[in-house]
């Protein structure tokens, strides 16, 4: 796709040939109200993806839709093959997690047991799922200091970081973050943007959802930009180079 094909402004960033997740003509609705009018969305082998655009763009229901958890248009697919619509298991099966808007840790449960409901396909094998633990403590050694303590309990960074480290446990081929810096101290933030950049470097693939603009353009390798529900353009984070650029697309 380009961002002339999708109907937005010319200016072509190049796109892989070859994504992990393809989206077609998709767009979603809530009853009779479009939310999301139709776009392609790509994201290839091992690239971070940003998605930017105001409150109320529909970065939200883009990823709603993609996992199919709205009425949608248009297919999604995954390495290779149609995500399942309206079925969250099977999407969460084929490898594409979640990490919600407002975290969705279970706050009276310990550090640990969120960790293992992240994990929960695994049924008795211990030996995966240590492993697995494993990863998430080296990425967030603040966890394995805490895990005895209730989620609740812990800062809005920490809950932050249990929220990735849940899905990260589940084992994604792709993972899906939908604001993960909400409500948190910028220094707070980078510490975590800057793990997303370590699990990306590492050959996951990212989806990042943000209204913080300049922090994940450092990151992503494309941006996809929202507004009033529709894709106002796809841009490459490099050509970005000040603030009022960026303003100009929220403007256009
Ligand atoms: N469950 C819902 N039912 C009806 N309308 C919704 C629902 N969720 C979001 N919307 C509407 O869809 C539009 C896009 O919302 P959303 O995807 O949450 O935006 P963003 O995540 O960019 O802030 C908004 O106009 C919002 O009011
Ligand atoms: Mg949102």
């Amino acid at each position: 796709m380009t961002a002339a094909a999708s109907g937005a402004p010319a200016g072509a960033v190049p796109v892989p040939a070859d994504p992990v997740l393809a989206a077609r003509g998709l767009s979603a609705r809530y009853g009779e109200v479009q939310a999301l009018a139709p776009l392609d969305f790509v994201v290839g082998p091992g690239e971070l993806v940003a998605v930017l655009g105001p409150n109320g763009a529909g970065k939200s229901t883009l990823l709603r839709a993609i996992l199919g958890l709205v009425a949608t248009g248009g297919e999604v697919s995954f390495m290779g093959s149609s995500l399942p619509r309206r079925n969250p298991a099977a999407v969460a099966n084929r490898g594409v997690v979640l990490v919600p808007e407002g975290r969705g840790i279970f706050g009276p449960m310990t550090v640990a047991e969120n960790l293992e409901l992240g994990s929960w396909r695994l049924g008795r094998d211990a030996r995966e799922r240590q492993r697995r633990m494993g990863r998430v403590f080296e990425l967030f050694p603040r966890l394995k200091e805490r895990l005895g303590q209730a989620a609740g309990s812990m800062s809005g960074g920490e809950q932050q970081m249990l929220a990735i480290g849940r899905a990260l446990m589940a084992d994604p081929k792709i993972l899906l973050l939908d604001e993960p810096s909400l409500g948190l101290a910028p220094r707070v933030m980078e510490e975590i943007l800057e793990t997303l950049g370590v699990l990306n470097r590492a050959g996951l693939p990212v989806v990042l959802v943000e209204q913080r603009a300049p922090s994940a353009l450092k990151l992503a390798h494309r941006a996809y930009l929202l507004s009033l529900g529709r894709l106002a353009a796809v841009i490459d984070p490099r050509e970005v180079q000040s603030h009022d650029q960026l303003a100009q697309y929220y403007f256009a």
